[in-house]
């Protein structure tokens, strides 16, 4: 099979294409290197499955084009993380509605199917229990940069789906939950390397708000099979699947974690939600996804602890000499 990953040099974009190529499937990329980085793709370069294009998901025809020369299309190219999404909220919107149409329109004109990532941000600030497919959105004004993701994610859902159940288009979703591991930078608002890389360097842990607000964290090894199980299943066309971890914990627990595995002198301090992304930040105070649809239709759960998805990140950033 010969897939087209759009954002394929990016986080889970690069670790979905070692997976594919690891099954001896071709993969082509698609990536503006905005928040991805070639180097996490060049171990793959020079590979003959492996063909990297550097463009962007707006450039409908070149979109075009190499959607017709693929067997499938996995679409995880999007502006993303905390501080992109609140410091550049219209090109962050442009990247995640026009992408994901492009995308659609192509794979309609040349009949391919297409896996879209979505993201748990789309439940907004519903903090209730474990989160199901079927779940409320809570979200803010449509006006706060903080929630235009959320829309814009929302929205790329709806879209795939009436292409699906109108234009024929079959398409798969996901909702990934925070997803954490190796090549993950924390410059973006990501708190699991940025804690890590604190932790290594001796500096201090900066904790946004009270830190009692928890977070389920899932290995991009383990979030990649869960999206392939996805990819891979007949039956999971013109639907959506939660994937991540349900195991919680508090950010102020995640902190004192980093700090003791990492065997670190790093102090923890906290930080204002104002002062960290500016005025008016509203977050919500648990995230916890239900799983057991995925694991009901495909079989996949995650395997890899919390643990060890900090050793795996600490390794990676040691590796990389930061
Ligand atoms: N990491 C998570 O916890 C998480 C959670 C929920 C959803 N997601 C979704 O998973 C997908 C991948 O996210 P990630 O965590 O790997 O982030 P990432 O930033 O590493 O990956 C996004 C990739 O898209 C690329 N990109 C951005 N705009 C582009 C454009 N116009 N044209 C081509 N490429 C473009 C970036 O350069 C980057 O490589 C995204 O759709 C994101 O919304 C991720």
């Amino acid at each position: 099979m010969k897939y087209l990953i759009t954002g394929g040099a990016g986080f889970i974009g690069s670790h979905t294409a070692d997976a594919l190529v690891a099954r001896g499937d071709s993969v082509v990329i698609l990536d503006n290197l905005s928040t991805g980085n070639h180097h996490n793709i060049e171990h793959l370069i020079g590979n003959e499955l492996v063909t990297f294009y550097s463009g962007s998901i707006l450039d409908s025809a070149l979109v075009d084009r190499l959607v017709a020369d693929v067997d499938h299309v996995v679409h995880l190219a999007a502006a993303v993380g905390v501080f992109t999404i609140v410091d550049k909220p219209l090109d962050s919107l442009r990247t995640n509605l026009h992408g994901t149409e492009n995308i659609l329109d192509a794979a309609q004109k040349h009949d391919k199917p297409v896996l879209i990532a979505s993201s748990s941000e789309v439940y907004g600030k519903n903090g209730g229990g474990a989160l199901n497919e079927e779940s409320d959105r809570i979200v803010g004004s449509p006006l706060k940069s903080r929630w235009s993701y959320s829309e814009a994610k929302a929205i790329d859902e709806s879209l795939g789906y009436f292409y699906y159940s109108e234009l024929g288009v079959p398409v798969r979703i996901v909702r990934f939950f925070n997803t954490v591991g190796p090549r993950q930078v924390g410059s973006y608002g990501m708190v699991v390397p940025r804690f890590v890389s604190a932790a290594l360097a001796g500096e201090p842990l900066e904790i946004y708000g009270t830190g009692e607000q928890s977070r389920c964290f899932c290995h991009v090894a383990d979030a990649v099979a869960g999206m392939l199980s996805v990819i891979d299943g007949d039956q999971s066309v013109g639907s959506v699947y939660n994937i991540g971890n349900d195991r919680e914990i508090s950010i102020a627990a995640l902190a004192s974690l980093v700090i003791s595995r990492l065997e670190s002198k790093s102090a923890v301090v906290k930080k204002s939600y104002d002062d960290a992304y500016g005025a008016g930040f509203e977050d919500m105070q648990r995230r916890v996804p239900d799983i057991s649809k995925i694991k009901s239709v495909t079989g996949w759960a995650p395997s890899r602890s919390l643990e060890s998805i900090i050793d795996d990140i600490a390794g990676d950033l040691r590796h990389a000499g930061l």
